[in-house]
């Protein structure tokens, strides 16, 4: 297979990450279906491409017709087997929970065309834990984007000892098309690379906070004004949701049975008050009045 073969690619959930990176796709040239259970994230999904849209073509990005050309290249459908039926590359990025990625992949194995690849956007779950419910374990990868999946440009390529080099290269090609800088992860780490670094980051953060040494705000401003991050940690966080660190920590926790993997208790706090950031209106901050 060659990245010239592939023409339309599909996105399997449109929350977070899945609407974001269906927009990228079709802004750069693919038509993208993208597929969810939730009418009305779909709904959300698709109004978000209109104001998108209607935002780059005020601000002098893209022209009238590139704005309505990419309109039409990008389609919503509740149908998984509509979405998958004549794909030529699937991205899943519905919840980080296994059984349901599982299920899904052997769907996508039973309907989509032989040369699919299958990639997963999972922070968490590595491939090799999925591949084998499929027939073609060897077109099954990790291909992380990094949220916001429209702005941040990094892709994390996850090479599984089941991965085909043809897998791994026409997924490089791919993220070049899509405009990103992938980098390749030639072996399947927990939290594969950028996230283990941030996740080092995140703890030293979450520790100063729960031993009171700072607020949450002077933690951020340490990081924006004396290290240049774009956000301080906690802000980041909401962004990426507080949720999805939870599960992802009390994963670890589990399998190291380690005291120094649990996760914070002003983290649990938050989770199970849930305050899981941006998405529910309140985190670290309360963005009820945005
Ligand atoms: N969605 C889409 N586009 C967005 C956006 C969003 N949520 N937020 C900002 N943008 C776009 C704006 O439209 C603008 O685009 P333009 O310059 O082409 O017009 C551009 O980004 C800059 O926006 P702003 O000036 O409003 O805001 P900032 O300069 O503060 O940038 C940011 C916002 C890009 C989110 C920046 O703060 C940033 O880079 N933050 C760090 C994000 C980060 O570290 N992400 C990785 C998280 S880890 C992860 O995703 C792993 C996963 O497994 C959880």
């Amino acid at each position: 297979m060659n990245i010239d073969d592939i023409k339309t690619i599909t996105v399997i959930g449109a929350g977070n990450m899945g609407h974001q990176i269906s927009l990228q796709c079709a802004l750069k040239g693919f038509t993208t279906i993208c597929t969810d259970i939730s009418e009305d994230l779909l709904k959300k999904a698709d109004d978000f491409v209109d104001s998108y849209l209607a935002g780059r073509v005020e601000k002098g990005k893209l022209s009238t017709e590139q704005a309505r050309d990419v309109r039409q290249r990008i389609h919503f459908t509740p149908s998984l087997e509509e979405a998958a039926k004549d794909t030529d590359y699937v991205i899943e990025a519905v919840l980080e929970v296994l059984d349901l990625k599982r299920k899904i992949f052997a769907d996508l194995d039973r309907i989509a065309p032989p040369h699919a690849i299958l990639a997963t956007n999972s922070s968490a779950i590595v491939s090799s834990k999925i591949a084998d419910v499929t027939s073609r374990p060897e077109k099954v990868i990790n291909l992380h984007f990094f949220n916001p999946a429209l702005v941040m440009e990094l892709v994390e390529v996850v090479q599984g000892p089941h991965v085909s080099e043809e897998t791994v290269r026409v997924s490089m090609e791919l993220c070049k098309r899509l405009h990103k800088k992938a980098v390749h992860v030639k072996k399947e780490v927990k939290g594969f690379l950028l996230n283990r670094i941030l996740l080092a980051m995140f703890r030293e953060a979450f520790w100063l906070l729960d031993m009171d040494v700072a607020s949450i705000e002077d933690i951020d401003k340490a990081c924006i004004y004396g290290a240049g991050h774009p956000m301080g940690p906690f802000t980041l966080n909401d962004l990426t949701g507080l949720d999805l660190m939870y599960t992802m920590e009390m994963e670890t926790f589990r399998e190291t049975g380690n005291v120094a993997d649990r996760p914070s208790p002003n983290l649990v706090k938050q989770y199970v008050e849930g305050r899981y950031g941006k998405k529910t209106g309140k985190g670290w901050y309360d963005y009820s009045d945005k």
